[in-house]
């Protein structure tokens, strides 16, 4: 006997859905004038730390969730605190939140607080919602996300948009409806960790090198899956960035490339680039000690900063199970180099390498 497909609810945010419009196009970004808020912060956090009931580190190096705080109801100096804590953090984990629900101009709002909001080039926003909201729609009705991973290996740690010039700072993602049972989380790790536990030489060696940042892998792809159905709305867009940069808000100094946008170091032949790109991307794939893994839950949003970590989806649950949630990506400054430290004492000045005989 052949079992009748299970009946499928219909989606509790429809007006969230996802919208593909092949011949809609985008205007390139380009550069603007961007202030850090994290800069002016109070940093005692007294905004974010009286409204906490709770605030638990998911693990040493990555990764905070605050109890009690309600996104909604922070103010600009509620925000600015945020903005400084998610960049010491790399990503916080907000639970049982309003912002689903208040609609797409509060959420914009709140969001814009941090930077000038991206248009992504390929995926989807709602049909009747502003184009900023990105959408993450994976359903038995909507299978364009699990097609497009289905020979590949969905573990990919990335950078969202590493190659605008000015790429994102603090990114929103607000969960809709998760798959029934568990699956479906982010892992986060920490750039600014991955960098440290590099040896002080080798990280000379990193300084000073600058990469290559494009689409053109992301949009011969979407060409490719979805033929006259892709959505291409702007042309490949190509950016060269630090390989190693410096948070403006923190001043810690963190890798800057990533296995989804990076395809080059710049004046390396294609051999040398490609075996320094790959010890780097397998370096960060195998971070486990400093990363850490957000399970949601109905009205979740976390928070992250792009310049201090990367991210990558698990599509552990099963296909068909429906995960629905949106992203709203503000923009920040452009990629800070670090600066090649003259004097090499450095390993001397760190405890842990010094015990453990490594200098
Ligand atoms: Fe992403």
């Amino acid at each position: 006997m052949i079992e009748s497909p299970k009946p499928v609810s219909p989606p509790q945010y429809p007006d969230y859905l996802p919208h593909y419009d092949p011949l809609e196009k985008v205007d390139m970004v380009g550069r603007f004038d961007y202030s850090n808020p994290g800069q002016q912060a109070d940093p005692t956090k007294r905004n974010l730390f009286t409204r906490a009931s709770e605030v638990i580190d998911l693990s040493p190096h990555c990764g905070t969730e605050l109890k009690g705080v309600q996104l909604t109801e922070l103010d600009s100096a509620g925000l600015d605190e945020l903005a400084l804590m998610v960049a010491e953090r790399g990503c916080l984990v907000f639970r049982d939140q309003a912002f689903a629900d208040v609609g797409f101009e509060k959420q914009r709002q709140i969001a814009s607080h941090f930077g000038p909001l991206h248009v992504h080039g390929w995926m989807p926003h709602p049909e009747k919602g502003p184009p900023e909201f990105v959408i993450v729609f994976d359903s038995r009705e909507d299978l364009r996300i699990r097609k497009s991973w289905a020979r590949k290996n969905p573990i990919q740690f990335h950078v969202d948009q590493s190659l605008e010039p000015q790429p994102p700072g603090a990114t929103f993602f607000c969960m809709l409806e998760q798959p029934q049972g568990v699956g479906g989380d982010t892992i986060f790790c920490s750039t600014v960790r991955a960098y440290e536990k590099l040896s002080p030489k080798f990280r000379k060696r990193l300084e000073g090198l600058m990469a290559v940042h494009s689409t053109a892998n992301a949009v011969s792809r979407e060409l490719r899956d979805n033929g006259d159905k892709s959505v291409v709305r702007r042309p490949v867009t190509r950016s060269v960035h630090p390989v190693v940069i410096v948070n403006p808000v923190t001043k810690q100094k963190a890798l800057f490339v990533n296995s989804s946008y990076t395809q080059n170091i710049v004046g390396y032949d294609d051999d040398e680039s490609d075996y320094l790109l790959k010890f780097l991307f397998d370096h960060i794939n195998r971070g486990h000690d400093f990363s850490c893994r957000v399970r949601y839950e109905p009205g979740t949003v976390v928070v992250w900063d792009q310049r201090v970590t990367q991210h990558s989806q698990t599509l552990d649950y099963p296909a068909g199970d429906r995960r629905h949630a949106f992203r709203l990506t503000p923009l920040a400054n452009p990629p800070i180099p670090s600066l090649v430290e003259k004097d090499d004492t450095q390993c001397m000045q760190e405890e842990e390498r010094v015990m453990l005989g490594l200098c």
